[in-house]
């Protein structure tokens, strides 16, 4: 039993394998927060909430000045019934008003997980894996009833929580905000990191001390965003990678998400995280619900690493879904950076003919194969094959490539129009647009608006022929502008602010019919690279192209900043050429391959113009990372060297069983008469030998965790290693 009540004081005890969450329902049905940290065994509560008349902090229940909403630690706030702080709902009433006084109504435990309706989620496979807490809310006044959704994986050590609102009474509400959590830590010594970025930049690494009043991180932009991520953690001043206490919060969603962090006058902090509520509403006529999407929380009293590798283990087992989750996957080649829209049926042969002697497994085809897209300009919606380039067709160029023993995979942008295309020419309503304004294009495209049925209908009807037309195994799904100009023709005035989560809907619609009718395809995300790196798109697609930015120097920091929540084998990670053409840089073809293996390793450059010494090298990282990908794509990652603090980077991935690793190392800058470095490894069982395969060398995993390990001396610019690990029997 992860969850327990006891009924005399009212206290909600949730218990995952190493955490404690506790709830109190106080005074007249308010729901407060009590605890969130590592275990206990029992709540007899030490550290009872504590009350006192405070200035300017309003009274529910006048005969009683010491309770005010305004400072007790709640699980789910409403608005305008005292408490000032950041609110979990907000509603409007046909009379103007906009109060609620969520009261606690009822409760049920559940074994196992309810799936949440039409959003992607975490699930269970067995419902012995999980216990949900059902904790329902009321508002007497309008009959609003409020449920908030606890699940505890008792193994995987996580919550997940999820709100699911039924306007039970006579008026239509309108619904301005409705967060999927809140939680209220008692205190504040704490320090918020977050992920801001921006095309072929992004996840950095902000790590803040948390100051009074709001600090927050939202997106605006339709998607979950370059610029931000839809997580957030809290974690103490002096926690580490492998030590101190680490609180993340992963919000299972694509579009406008906001999260916060409110240091209240009382020095409580209370994290908030759902929908943005900017631009934001739904009208919820009587009788009608609205479900939230899932926030992830994970409490790790080990550091960093230790969220990090729940957060990994969960979204790979419990997330993704279908028969690539467990499944090891293919090297591509992708001919983007290599030909860009410039190819035809024969150079598009020759470089495949190349990659196949190397040993690469798949090989993609990118933009530019369909209408008249011959740049960016035109055909987008115009999902026929463009016969000037491909005489022959998908189907003849698919199983080409499958003769030289690849497997052939297609890029795609569904969600877009290009103004100079057949789709907007017939239909020009179906764009995102607002009627008398200017349609902003971006990348000379507008958005398709998928909060209608009929346009998410004729998507995928389209897409589902061209996927049936050639022997396709790989997708790469790519969307490549934000939101602008958001308002749907299909709509109703007091619905258009609904418009950009109901895109978001029909977006997961499609997505779910297509995985659905495509088992056997493999599906990569992708928004201009890292747009849309969030568990919403996970959930359909394991994969995602974690940045348009390729340079391996670039991708240290992206690729660390992204590993703080998403697993290695859901980072697609390419070798491309030099000078790198996002930033310039030219680093040795041998540091591009160790990078790129440390995520799911791929190629983007046009092998045809390579020497035959590059060819050789591709053919040897092929092998080697065919030997190491079942651990770094299903291992548990431990970060050794933060690019963010020093520039260089080490991580290394142990199989479950401690039998394996691959260590990886990389030295940005040579420095003359340097220091000799060296790094302490992590993970591995201190009790088992272990031998580098790449020296042959022997050493004790205690050894090399405590003592360190001896990298090699950068006598040049972006020196690199990657050593495998085996168990020396
Ligand atoms: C953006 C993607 O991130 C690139 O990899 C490439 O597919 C282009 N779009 C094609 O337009």
């Amino acid at each position: 039993m992860s969850i327990h009540y006891d009924s005399n004081n009212k206290i909600f005890h949730l218990k995952s394998k190493k955490s404690s969450y506790i709830m109190q329902v106080v005074k007249e049905g308010y729901l407060a927060h009590l605890y969130w940290g590592k275990k206990v065994r029992e709540t007899r509560i030490p550290n009872p909430l504590r009350f006192m008349d405070r200035g300017f902090s309003a009274n529910p229940d006048k005969r009683d000045r010491a309770f005010s909403l305004d400072t007790l630690p709640q699980e789910y706030p409403s608005y305008g019934n005292t408490d000032f702080r950041n609110p979990s709902i907000h509603i409007e009433l046909p009379n103007g008003a906009s109060i609620t006084d969520l009261r606690y109504h009822h409760h049920e435990i559940l074994s196992g997980k309810p799936d949440l309706e039409d959003l992607p989620a975490t699930y269970v496979e067995d419902d012995s894996e999980a216990e949900t807490l059902r904790l329902q809310l009321k508002d007497e006044e309008t009959d609003l009833y409020v449920s908030l959704f606890y699940t505890v994986y008792q193994e995987l050590d996580v919550i997940t929580r999820a709100v699911f609102v039924e306007n039970n009474g006579t008026n239509e509400l309108l619904l301005s905000k409705v967060a999927s959590m809140n939680v209220d830590f008692r205190e504040s010594q704490y320090e918020m990191i977050n992920l801001p970025g921006a095309h072929v930049r992004e996840r950095d690494m902000e790590r803040l001390p948390l100051r009074r009043g709001k600090q927050s991180v939202e997106s605006s932009r339709g998607a979950s965003s370059h610029q931000q991520n839809p997580f957030i953690a809290l974690v103490r001043p002096e926690t580490t990678e492998c030590t101190g206490e680490a609180y993340g919060f992963s919000f299972v969603y694509s579009g406008n998400f906001e999260a916060s962090v409110e240091v209240d006058q009382t020095s409580q902090s209370r994290v908030t995280m759902g929908i943005n509520s900017f631009d934001f509403s739904w009208l919820l006529e009587p009788g009608e619900t609205f479900q939230t999407p899932e926030v992830v929380m994970v409490y790790s009293s080990e550091g960093l690493g230790e969220m990090s590798r729940t957060y990994h283990k969960l979204y790979r087992e419990r997330l993704c879904r279908g028969a690539f989750r467990d499944q090891e996957r293919p090297i591509l080649i992708n001919n983007w950076e290599a030909t860009y829209f410039d190819f035809n049926e024969e150079s598009i042969l020759e470089i495949a003919d190349q990659a196949s002697k190397t040993g690469i497994e798949l090989f993609v085809l990118d933009d530019g194969w369909f209408g008249k897209r011959d740049d960016d300009h035109t055909s987008l919606g115009d999902w026929f094959v463009n016969k000037w380039k491909l005489p022959n067709g998908l189907n003849h160029l698919g199983k080409k490539i499958n003769e030289k023993g690849m497997q052939f995979g297609l890029w795609v942008e569904p969600e877009m129009v290009s103004v100079n295309s057949e789709l907007y020419r017939k239909h020009p309503d179906w764009c995102l647009h607002v009627p008398d304004r200017r349609r902003s294009e971006s990348r000379n495209q507008l958005v398709l608006d998928f909060s209608r049925s009929d346009v998410c209908e004729e998507v995928l009807s389209r897409i589902t022929s061209i996927l049936e037309s050639a022997p396709i195994h790989y997708v790469k799904w790519d969307m490549n502008r934000s939101m602008t100009e958001i308002g749907s023709k299909s709509l109703p005035a007091k619905r258009q602010r609904e418009t950009a989560h109901r895109y978001i809907l029909g977006l997961y619609w499609v997505l779910e019919k297509l995985t659905t009718r495509f088992p056997n395809i493999l599906f990569e995300s992708c928004s201009g690279g890292g747009g849309r790196f969030d568990p919403g798109m996970l959930y359909y697609m394991p994969q995602t192209w974690t940045s348009d930015n390729t340079d391996a120097i670039s991708r240290l920091r992206i690729q660390y900043g992204t590993s703080l929540v998403y697993p290695s084998g859901s980072m697609g990670s390419h070798v491309s050429e030099v000078p790198n053409h996002q930033v310039g840089r030219v680093t040795p073809f041998e540091t591009r391959g160790h990078v790129a293996m440390d995520g799911n390793l791929g190629y983007e450059l046009d092998v045809t113009k390579l020497s035959d010494e590059e060819l050789q090298q591709i053919s040897e990282q092929v092998q080697v990372y065919q030997s190491i990908r079942k651990t770094v794509q299903f291992g548990d990652l431990y970060r050794l060297v933060d690019p963010f603090q020093c520039q260089n980077y080490s991580t290394i991935h142990v199989n479950e069983n401690k039998s394996e690793a691959v260590f990886f190392y990389v030295h940005v800058l040579a420095e003359a008469n340097g220091p000799f470095d060296k790094v302490k490894l992590d993970g591995l069982n201190p009790d088992k030998d272990y031998r580098i395969i790449e020296t042959g060398e022997v050493f004790g995993g205690d050894e090399l965790m405590y003592m360190g390990l001896n990298v090699p001396y950068p006598d040049h610019d972006f020196k690199s290693v990657m050593w495998r690990l085996i168990e020396q029997q």
